[in-house]
């Protein structure tokens, strides 16, 4: 592991907390030595206010320089090299105890699995493992980078749509807590290898309500019309079967319409289809995850507490006492840590201006997937005015970062950032163009550490034969 000190000069800012934005205008004299220790200068600056995409504890120092867990970006960007995702330790601690106190000040029955397919990074596992938290996991691979970061089996939830029998021999060898049962061939399966084993399992089954929440498609999962889970009336079918398995427990029932869901009720409204055709006499509720995020000044998602607070309420309205709520957030949990550092390599104009860096499809698919925007600026200065687009490096023409870039005249060499690529960035990283993944950086106190190495050219042919 390589340790490095970039500890950034204090402004002595108030503390923040998760549901609020990540740095308040601060406006004042600030002490800077210079590089020989022997002067201060004095300086009046205005610091510009970050927006809530920004990890917590992110502020712009007295130089106008981005600063991340009290590292300095540019510091950072010339150590590990870019593009690097630097991920603030104290964020993503701050929200797993966000989501667990949310719950616990409502219920003490209540399990928060993080959705590893959001960050599926060892480092980031064994963080919320440290902190308390299950995991869910929808591959064999997910499920192997569970154990690896400490996981015991009871701990984890195995989730997908079309699983293997390798990934279910798999789970029961590691004796996974639950598996959300997708359909009946899978439950078919699952029966015939527990048979096998001679072992017993606790399951979930996996409804599609019938809702789909405002937000992209893509990640709209709880639709009539959809590949996850059964609809209600299969559904209905298959707990009738399943009733029938004496070793197939069915603790309860599962559903998760959705991702970036910025208003809570369809939360509800999944509920009481779920309730009205399948009844209440489940112990376990697990509403999926879904809570959305900002991505910039735009979105205004509910704060974690609401969030939970309104989960809570609504399965004790619609289920009744006792039950056991799961909730299995990903985005909300990683997204905000997070931001990627690039190097512009070439600024042109052809009708507009395009701002090439090191980086692009290979380390963030989702604005080309499903259309995803993010904020991004110049390290260094932000605040910039000159119109033009931050395109990656890959041989696609919708390899585009970001459309409506707003920068600080941008010029080769220049460090950029893009906030909030926590979720979803490393997860789908890929080799596009013999492009290495990049490096995944802890900071926290001014104290940076390497969880992920670069990859080399060598690793991308470590498969051949
Ligand atoms: C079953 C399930 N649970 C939880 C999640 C996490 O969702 P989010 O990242 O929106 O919280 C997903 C995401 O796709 C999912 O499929």
């Amino acid at each position: 592991m390589q340790h490095h000190q970039a500890r950034a000069g204090s402004t002595g800012r108030p503390e923040q907390r998760v549901s609020e934005s990540v740095a308040l205008t601060e406006l004042g004299w600030v002490v800077m030595d210079d590089a020989h220790g022997l002067a201060s200068c004095l300086a009046m600056v205005a610091v510009r206010q970050l927006t809530p995409a920004y990890p917590l504890g992110s502020h712009l120092d007295g130089r106008g320089r981005l600063q991340l867990g009290g590292c300095d970006a540019l510091e950072l960007a010339a150590e590990f090299g870019t593009p690097a995702y630097i991920v603030s330790e104290d964020d993503l601690r701050a929200r797993a105890r966000a989501f667990a106190n949310a719950f616990a000040a409502h219920t003490d029955r209540f399990r928060v699995h993080f959705a590893s397919k959001a960050f599926a990074c060892t480092a980031v596992a064994r963080l919320f493992r440290e902190e308390g938290i299950g995991i869910d996991v929808a591959s064999g691979g997910e499920l192997a980078m569970a154990l690896k970061a400490g996981f015991s089996g009871p701990e984890i939830e195995l989730h997908g749509n079309a699983k293997t029998e390798a990934e279910l021999t798999q789970a029961m060898r590691a004796e996974v807590g639950v598996v959300v049962v997708d359909n009946l061939d899978e439950a078919r399966l699952l029966q015939r290898l527990l048979v096998e084993q001679d072992r017993c399992q606790r399951v979930q089954l996996r409804i599609a309500p019938g809702v789909s929440p405002d937000t992209h498609p893509s990640i709209s999962t709880g639709g009539p019309n959809t590949k996850f889970g059964l609809n209600l009336e299969d559904a209905a079918r298959a707990l009738e079967l399943l009733a029938g398995e004496r070793r197939i427990d069915v603790e309860g029932l599962h559903f998760h319409i959705g991702s970036q869901i910025l208003e809570l009720a369809p939360f509800r409204a999944a509920l009481e289809r779920v309730t009205a055709a399948l009844g209440t006499d489940f112990a376990v509720w697990n509403l999926g995850g879904g809570l959305g995020v900002a991505y910039g000044p735009d979105e205004e998602p509910p704060s974690i507490e609401d969030y939970a607070a309104a989960k809570v309420q609504m399965v004790e309205e619609l289920c009744g006492p006792g039950k056991t709520i799961v909730d299995e957030p990903g985005r909300a949990l990683t997204a905000n840590s997070t931001v990627t550092l690039y190097t512009v390599q070439s600024v042109k104009e052809n009708v507009a201006t395009w701002v090439g860096v090191d980086g692009g499809m290979s380390d963030n698919l989702r604005p080309m997937l499903y259309g995803a925007r993010y904020e991004v600026e110049v390290a260094d200065r932000f605040g910039g005015q000159s119109a033009c687009i931050v395109t990656g490096k890959h041989c696609e023409s919708g390899d585009v970062l970001v459309r409506d870039a707003l920068l600080d005249d941008p010029r080769p060499g220049d460090v950029l950032v893009t906030p909030a690529t926590g979720a979803y960035g490393f997860s789908m990283a890929n080799t596009y163009n013999g492009q290495p993944r990049p490096p995944v950086v802890f900071v926290s106190e001014g104290d940076a550490r390497l969880v992920v190495r670069r990859e080399t050219h060598e690793d991308l042919f470590t498969r051949d034969v």
